[in-house]
């Protein structure tokens, strides 16, 4: 979840890298730093507690503001290893501070290797893992080549890794080592960048080479050479990368998270279109031929975070829709369940990013068993759009702010999608019923905007200051409203760090039903099955006979439920499946506007980071 930013080439470094940190700090920003090779051949090392304008602030304060080189690197740091502080930050040097190390992964058998370094001499000053990079690559280097060195590193590290590696003694090198976590090489004629994440150097360049899992590149100031890890030479393509960093800031809005709440009718509208208007490329790229839908019998999502609970959702749409069984898997747990091939199961993982360590794992655990796969993200040049069998892009547009909202209700519309035209090959629905169907998205999408202009001004003056207050709240759904509940529970956690119990409103009465009382607000997320509704207020009026304080969100028929509420926000009719889409942004705006109150850093709360590329 750290970053890593490389170059290697004619120009002075440190403006190069310090510039892609500052686009990839989505990746981590408790601390960062820079290390570059003067022309005196020295090395330098500048870190600081804090993001990018820290340790900008850093480089003046120290004087440091003349060091600069051809080569260099740097990175942003998210802790895994040791606390967020100056000591742990990287880049990570040896004793003799000659070699110096920045690493985007875990080491796993770093406590092994610290204790043996120990015992031969080794100097530590840091708790992180990374640190005995630094001093295995000052033994080898004592004795072996560039490239040997690199073998003996890592023939003894076991874990996930993008390495950058440089050092006095081969002054004129840059080294890139990758095993599992991404890391590719920017490609110009006269210089070469090497970063986490291709939105590092996209403005100078699109030609990139993704560099192949278990292997590095020794890089010149002329150029590159790759290398697999048995030493052999290889070489792979260099590809034209698509991106979709945008420089376009938050424009009026107090954050990202704000502006990308307001941005998801665009969102839901672009990614209709986008999958409408591109519909042969569409089918190219999800790989699914019509024989292969015919035979299909399951189909399993697999996600972290919020796009777990985008898949919870998208089960509906499959088994109504398409009449499929269907089944979510959160990815840190699906990586470590017996799990049973079948070639009539498709699995989707859905990732915002397309990178995130648990989801990409499963996703080639599912590859190495030759399990049919579709990756569903919103970035183009992702790992996963790479790596699995075909993909589905939403087109939400770069989302900046950790706290995902776009592009949440942006892989809903896409799933909503997927699942009509599965049904329409399967012979379920008409191309009438599936031109509806985006109608109804539209729908959503608008009724979403409207609902947070509707409240916007009772939520900012009233609701927010009113619940700020309250330390744990318990949030319920039934059906697909559940998962909606998961979600909105997860954004008051994230960004306002309030306690929030989640739970299908009828495991009410099985335990936590003890824990209602005035002190801890209940929100209760209706839905449009009548059924399922009845039931819902009956669990209404259990909370209230206990005397809870009781916030619903239902719809404008829903009269009983909406006359039991202390708090009620009241939404037109929609599609019953889209419920969730014309639910979701106004609870996002209700819970901003408390971690507004609360004084949160909302687009950066704390010890999150917004790829997460660690297990
Ligand atoms: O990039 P991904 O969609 O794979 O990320 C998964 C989660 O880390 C992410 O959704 C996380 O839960 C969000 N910060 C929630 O707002």
């Amino acid at each position: 979840m750290c970053s890593v930013v490389g170059y290697n080439g004619s120009g002075p470094c440190r403006q190069q890298i310090l510039e892609g940190l500052a686009r990839l700090e989505y990746r981590g920003y408790d601390s960062a730093g820079f290390a570059c090779i003067t022309t005196a051949s020295k090395l330098h090392c500048v870190k600081a507690q804090g993001g990018i304008d820290q340790l900008r602030a850093k480089i003046k304060m120290a004087q440091d503001d003349g060091i600069d080189g051809a080569i260099g690197l740097g990175h942003t740091r998210w802790s895994t290893h040791g606390s967020s502080s100056e000591n742990n930050a990287h880049p990570h040097v040896d004793c003799r501070r000659t070699v110096a190390v920045v690493h985007n992964g875990i080491i796993e058998n770093f406590a092994f290797l610290k204790e043996k370094l120990q015992l031969l001499g080794h100097t530590f000053v840091s708790q992180t893992d990374t640190e005995v990079i630094a001093h295995l690559f000052e033994d080898e280097l004592q004795t072996k080549s560039l490239e040997r060195a690199v073998l003996a590193v890592v023939s003894g590290i076991q874990g996930a890794y993008a390495l950058l590696v440089m050092s006095e003694k081969h002054s004129d090198y840059l080294v890139a080592i990758r095993k599992s976590s991404p890391l590719c090489l920017g490609i110009l004629p006269d210089q070469t960048f090497v970063a986490s994440d291709v939105a590092a150097f996209i403005d100078k360049t699109d030609e990139v080479v993704f560099l192949p899992d278990e292997s590095f590149a020794l890089i010149s100031k002329t150029g590159y050479a790759v290398y697999n890890f048995f030493g052999e030479r290889i070489y792979p393509p260099v590809e034209k990368t698509v991106c979709t960093w945008s420089a376009e800031g938050k424009g009026a809005y107090e954050h990202y998270m704000l502006k990308e709440m307001y941005e998801q009718k665009r969102a839901i509208i672009d990614t209709i279109n986008f999958l409408r208007l591109h519909k042969s490329t569409r089918m190219q790229q999800l790989n699914l031929s019509a024989d292969m839908i015919h035979d299909l019998e399951r189909i399993h999502f697999i996600g972290c975070g919020t796009s777990w609970h985008a898949g919870m959702i998208a089960e509906y749409f499959m088994q109504e829709v398409a009449h499929l069984q269907t089944q979510s898997f959160l990815a840190s747990e699906f990586r470590y369940k017996k799990f049973f091939s079948c070639s009539r199961t498709l699995t989707c993982i859905i990732s915002q990013s397309g990178e995130t360590a648990d989801s990409l794992e499963a996703l080639r655990l599912l590859l190495a068993s030759k399990q049919p796969t579709i990756a569903l993200t919103n970035v183009a040049s992702s790992s996963m759009v790479r790596e699995a069998d075909g993909f589905l892009l939403t087109q939400a547009g770069q989302e900046i702010a950790v706290a995902s909202t776009k592009a949440f209700t942006a892989q809903i519309s896409a799933l909503f999608l997927l699942a009509h035209w599965i049904a329409h090959i399967k012979g379920l629905v008409t191309t009438q019923a599936m031109a509806r169907a985006e109608e109804e998205l539209f729908v959503a999408a608008e009724v979403l905007e409207n609902s947070i202009e509707r409240y916007k001004f009772d939520i900012i003056s009233k609701r927010a200051p009113f619940y700020a207050r309250y330390k744990n709240f318990i949030f319920l759904g039934r059906h697909i409203s559940f998962p909606c509940a998961l979600e909105a529970a997860l954004k008051l956690k994230e960004i306002a760090y309030i306690f929030v119990d989640t739970y299908p409103a009828g495991e009410l009465k099985h335990g936590p039903l003890a824990l209602i009382d005035a002190q801890t607000p209940v929100v209760i997320f209706s839905c449009l099955d009548e059924v399922v509704y009845k039931k819902l207020y009956g669990n209404a009026q259990e909370v209230k006979a206990r005397s809870g304080h009781l916030i619903v969100f239902a719809f404008e028929h829903q009269q009983e439920l909406l006359a039991l509420a202390d708090t009620a926000f009241v939404f037109p009719k929609v599609n019953p499946l889209l419920a969730p889409v014309v639910m979701i942004g106004l609870i996002q705006f209700f819970v901003y506007q408390i971690a507004l109150v609360l004084d949160r850093p909302i687009d950066r709360p704390r010890n999150l980071a917004k790829s997460v590329t660690v297990e």
